[in-house]
Parts: structure tokens; C-alpha cells; sequence
């Protein structure tokens, strides 16, 4: 596995992580979990009804931190919107249950992708590795 394999693999065992954004000068944090690789790029998804959507669509620099067996992992970048319809497909085939709530041809549904990210395994007990996609 390559290295933004590992980061998706790492999120999809985690099952959750936490999406940092900044509102002003407040940060805002809550629990993700949607996590796609599609055209070798690392993809989340949100509604655009979501106040976590308008925060990155004001300022797309966010964290996310997942942890699991010891290690933690943080990605922080910038999140670029994706509007289009086979990368929403993508994530919706990937995460099924996402279908009881969004569809690719809804108004609500978004997939963004990471850009300029740096992703940190970290542990208590191996030194820090990073990765850059
Ligand atoms: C385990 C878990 C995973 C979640 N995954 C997502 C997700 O991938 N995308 C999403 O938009 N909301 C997800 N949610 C819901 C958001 O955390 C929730 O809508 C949150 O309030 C959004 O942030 P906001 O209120 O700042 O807009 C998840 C919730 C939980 C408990």
C-alpha cells in the first residue's frame, strides 16, 4: 500500500474520526466517518445544508485525528469541492449508508477531496511518520 492508501485504510478501521474546521477564530470539531480514495485522491463527504460545509467552503484549511491500536493519525489541508456526479457515486457506493440520507443527484450532497495534505501517523512508542499527497 502506498502512503494515501495507508491514511484511507487507517480511517476506514478507525470507523470514526474528528473533523476540525475554523469558524472566525473558534474552532469546530465533530465525528466523521465517510472516507473514499478515487482517482488517487482522499475524499470525504458532507451535505451542504451543514454548517461544517459552510466553514470550509469560508476557509478550506481543516484537521482531521482518528485513533486506533495505539496509533493516531492526524491530516491536516485544504478541502477542495468535487461536484462531480461519478465522484458522489463513488462515495455512495463505498458507504451504502449514506444512501437512507443523500443521493449524487440531490442538492445536498458534497464530496471534497484533500489537497496540500500532510498526513502523521504518531504513537507513544515509534517516532512520527509523515505523508505528503
Ligand atoms: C460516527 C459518526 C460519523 C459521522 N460521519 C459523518 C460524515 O462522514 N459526514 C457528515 O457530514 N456527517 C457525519 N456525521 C454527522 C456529523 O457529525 C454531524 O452532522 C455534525 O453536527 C456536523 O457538524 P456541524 O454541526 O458543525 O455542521 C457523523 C456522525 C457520527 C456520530
Amino acid at each position: 500500500m502506498n502512503g494515501i492508501e495507508r491514511v484511507c485504510s487507517f480511517l476506514d478501521e478507525a470507523q470514526t474520526y474528528y473533523l476540525a474546521t475554523v469558524q472566525g477564530d473558534q474552532p469546530r470539531v465533530r465525528p466523521f466517518g465517510t472516507a473514499l480514495l478515487y482517482e488517487g485522491r482522499l475524499y470525504i463527504q458532507t451535505g451542504k445544508v451543514k454548517e461544517v460545509s459552510k466553514q470550509i467552503a469560508a476557509n478550506p484549511k481543516v484537521e482531521i485525528c482518528a485513533y486506533k491500536d495505539g496509533k493516531w493519525l492526524r491530516v491536516s489541508g485544504e478541502l477542495v469541492n468535487d461536484d462531480r456526479r461519478d465522484a458522489k457515486v463513488a462515495m455512495l457506493e463505498k458507504m451504502p449508508s449514506l444512501k437512507a440520507m443523500y443521493s449524487a443527484d440531490d442538492d445536498n450532497t458534497q464530496v471534497l477531496y484533500f489537497k496540500n495534505a500532510k498526513a502523521t501517523f504518531s504513537s507513544f512508542t515509534e517516532a512520527p511518520e509523515t505523508i505528503e499527497f
